[in-house]
């Protein structure tokens, strides 16, 4: 059974300056809600009860959102507002699932994952990348399934514009499991279109399994000096572990830029 989460929550976020220069990105509302509670709620659907937040000294606020008690407990002492009652719940109900571990200097992905290695007790954990929202269909939920059904690794995948492949993630496709999944034979970080095996693009939901810390712990910097999760992905595949390509049936927003950022409050309040 899949119980723990990760969530690398360390990154600069530049890809939204100026609104993040003072402010962690996962917190920035869309549709009036953090957008890192998304992310919190599609894990608890899922069935996930543990939750490690990696975070940075300069990203501080993700843990102070949760652990404000002294505030709310004030105002609702003085307001007995029945919706700030709600919320300090809700606050509350979250902060007892999640763990929190930093990562202070920003060396990529890969990095994030080793410093929650301590926290994982099973064999595989779901990671989110909380960049991608994924809403209408709970992806991760629809992973866990797909990890029941064939045990190995799952990766969430995408069809992305062949012009945008330098962007992603992109999968090398062995063979077609049925409809939704495919056998992944490689990724590869960032491919120029003219070198990508494909236009399916990785979205940041991976089942990933533990044996990925030690392949993370000797892995040398990959593309732009950073240590990518998938480069550690690649060499479990080359030592025959299985990775599955979930194509999901939810709806991607890419909160992570500035355009999609705006969109996904507008796609979201449709809904
Ligand atoms: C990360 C991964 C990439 C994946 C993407 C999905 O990139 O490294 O493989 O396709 O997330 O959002 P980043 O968005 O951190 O540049």
């Amino acid at each position: 059974m899949i119980k723990q989460a990760i969530i690398p929550l360390a990154g600069l976020g530049t890809r939204l300056l100026p609104l993040t220069s003072v402010f962690a990105k996962e917190l920035l509302p869309i549709n009036g809600k953090p957008g890192i509670e998304y992310i919190i709620e599609e894990c608890i659907d899922a069935g996930i009860n543990e939750i490690i937040f990696i975070i940075s000294d300069k990203k501080i606020m993700i843990k102070n959102y949760f652990y404000n008690d002294k505030f709310y407990k004030n105002i609702i002492k003085k307001k007995k507002d029945p919706r700030i009652i709600n919320e300090y719940k809700k606050i509350l109900k979250y902060k007892k699932m999640i763990k929190f571990v930093f990562q202070n200097k920003p060396l990529g992905t890969g990095d994030a994952v080793i410093k929650a290695k301590r926290f994982i007790k099973d064999k595989y954990f779901l990671m989110l990348l909380p960049d991608d929202l994924i809403v209408k269909k709970n992806c991760s939920k629809a992973m866990i399934s797909v990890h029941n059904k064939f045990k190995g690794s799952v990766m969430a995948s995408m069809k992305v514009n062949k012009k945008t492949v330098s962007r992603w993630g992109i999968y090398n496709i062995s063979k077609k499991i049925n409809k939704d999944n495919f056998l992944i034979k490689g990724v590869v970080e960032k491919p120029n279109p003219n070198q990508a095996p494909s236009n399916n693009a990785v979205i940041g939901r991976y089942i990933l399994p533990r044996t990925i810390f030690k392949k993370l712990t000797n892995q040398k910097p990959g593309k732009g000096g950073e240590i990518h999760i998938t480069d550690a992905i690649q060499s479990l595949i080359n030592d025959n572990e299985i990775f599955i390509g979930h194509n999901f049936l939810g709806k991607y927003l890419d909160c992570g830029t500035m355009n999609g950022y705006i969109k996904s409050s507008l796609e979201i309040a449709k809904l």
